[in-house]
């Protein structure tokens, strides 16, 4: 087995992460058990390109019991937990993935994951199918599944110009997932991002969050408890009502640039805080991102703008503009709850990750049935998830009665 990380010698350190998460995994640790037994990926290759964490190498060791050889490199050059990486190398699996590896490393380990003519990708942003889609357009794939929003609405983009070569399932899709991971996992974990880089008070200062989907709901409901002022930032109506009628105040970022302390970016989008912004907030202002890619905050023009910048600590750099004034970005404007922080806690990352792996089955079992299509979660896989969640919690739901399911089916009683 090959492999590259950091430093192999962490691998006890990782071992020993590894081992608590798989302790708050146990709707994952079900599944595995079943899947050793059944071993449905047996023989078959997977190229996963994920956040390389101790909840990820939970979802390898599963993959692995279920017959899988794994094959795993980083999908955020700064995301990669080295210590988890040393640990699955160590154990004989192929990973490449270090923290702080730059763009030529991300996609050079992503080569290494591809070049063993996979049978099966594990996605997270679409960077691994896009390549399958371009240099590796003539592997013989059976499907793919894909993580994030940002990963889902690109292979979207792809179903529609006719060009997808193979079934893809949108793990982000599934209702245990977005409902929980973008939601909870990113609320709280951004803000483990943003405390972890800063040490700040929260409580109140004003917060901008831009974008109010499941990230950024998350993200605001989770601020409002720490006690920060929270302004919302939106182009959707829906969601800007959504907003408003949750209690935060809405505007444009044109307005809340001035207002804001701390700003976070949850849009999936390009430049949603721009120079003109930038130069427009108070003394001492905090930009992050928690969006897939690093294109929220304009990173390149405010490198270009400032006229000093120095990183203050770890994870925050502080740029010194024109007009006097310091604005502190975080993780170099890389998705600050895994750059910063950790990523999500293992509770959360149980669901997405039992949806990943039994979405590879589904890609192995039934791939001959499916089209070349973008797929959500199928509902059996989704409801599965959920019921095995509530169980690991000790959570007992009624059911519904034979007197109401009648009931739900009739139209002619009324009052
Ligand atoms: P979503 O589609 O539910 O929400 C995005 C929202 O941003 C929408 O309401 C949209 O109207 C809004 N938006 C778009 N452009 C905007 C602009 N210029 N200004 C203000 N609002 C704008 O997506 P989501 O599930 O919330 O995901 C958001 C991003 O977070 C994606 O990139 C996704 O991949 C990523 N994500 C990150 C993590 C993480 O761990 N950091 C976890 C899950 C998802
Ligand atoms: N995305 C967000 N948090 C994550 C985690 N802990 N592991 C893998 N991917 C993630």
């Amino acid at each position: 087995m090959d492999y590259k990380v950091k430093d192999i010698k962490l691998a006890e350190q990782g071992e020993r992460q590894l081992e608590w998460a798989e302790m708050h995994m146990p709707a994952l640790m079900e599944i595995r058990k079943e899947l050793a037994k059944r071993k449905p990926l047996k023989g078959l290759k997977i190229a996963a390109v994920l956040h390389v964490t101790k909840e990820t190498g939970v979802l390898a060791r599963t993959l692995k019991d279920a017959g899988a050889e794994v094959y795993l490199a980083g999908s955020n050059p700064l995301s990669t937990q080295d210590d988890i990486a040393a640990a699955l190398a160590k154990e004989g699996m192929s990973v490449f993935a270090w923290r702080g590896q730059g763009n030529e490393d991300y996609y050079k380990n992503m080569e290494s994951v591809i070049s063993i003519k996979p049978d099966i990708l594990m996605d997270d942003g679409a960077d691994l199918n896009a390549l399958a889609h371009g240099k590796h357009k003539n592997l013989k794939i059976m499907g793919s599944t894909e993580e994030t929003t940002t990963g889902v609405n690109r292979l979207k983009v792809l179903e529609k110009s006719g060009k997808l070569r193979y079934p893809v399932i949108a793990v982000n899709n599934a209702k245990t997932k977005y409902l929980f991971d973008n939601r909870y996992g990113t609320g709280q974990s951004t803000i483990d991002g943003i405390l972890r880089a800063t040490n700040i008070l929260i409580a109140g200062k004003c917060a901008v969050v831009v974008g109010y989907g499941w990230v950024g709901r998350g993200i605001a409901m989770r601020l409002n408890g720490f006690g920060a002022r929270v302004i919302v930032t939106e182009v959707d109506p829906f969601r800007a009502l959504e907003a408003t009628m949750d209690g935060f105040e809405v505007m444009t970022i044109d307005k809340a640039a001035a207002l804001g302390e701390i700003f976070v970016t949850a849009t999936g989008n390009k430049w949603t805080i721009t120079t003109a912004h930038m130069k427009k907030m108070k003394n001492g202002a905090i930009l992050c991102n928690s969006g897939h890619f690093d294109v929220e905050i304009d990173v390149d023009g405010l490198e270009k703008m400032a006229k000093a910048k120095k990183e203050i600590r770890h994870n925050t750099m502080e740029y010194t503009l024109d007009n006097g004034r310091n604005i502190y970005l975080l993780a170099g404007g890389r998705l600050v709850n895994l750059g910063a922080a950790e990523g999500h806690p293992s509770e959360v990352m149980d669901m997405s990750f039992c949806n990943q792996a039994l979405s590879a089955v589904c890609i192995a079992e039934r791939y001959k049935s499916l089209d070349n299509k973008v797929y959500d979660v199928f509902a059996e896989i989704d409801e599965r998830v959920a019921v095995q969640k509530l169980s690991s919690m000790g959570i007992i739901t009624d059911k519904i009665t034979d007197v109401q399911k009648k009931y739900m089916n009739e139209w002619e009683v009324g009052t």
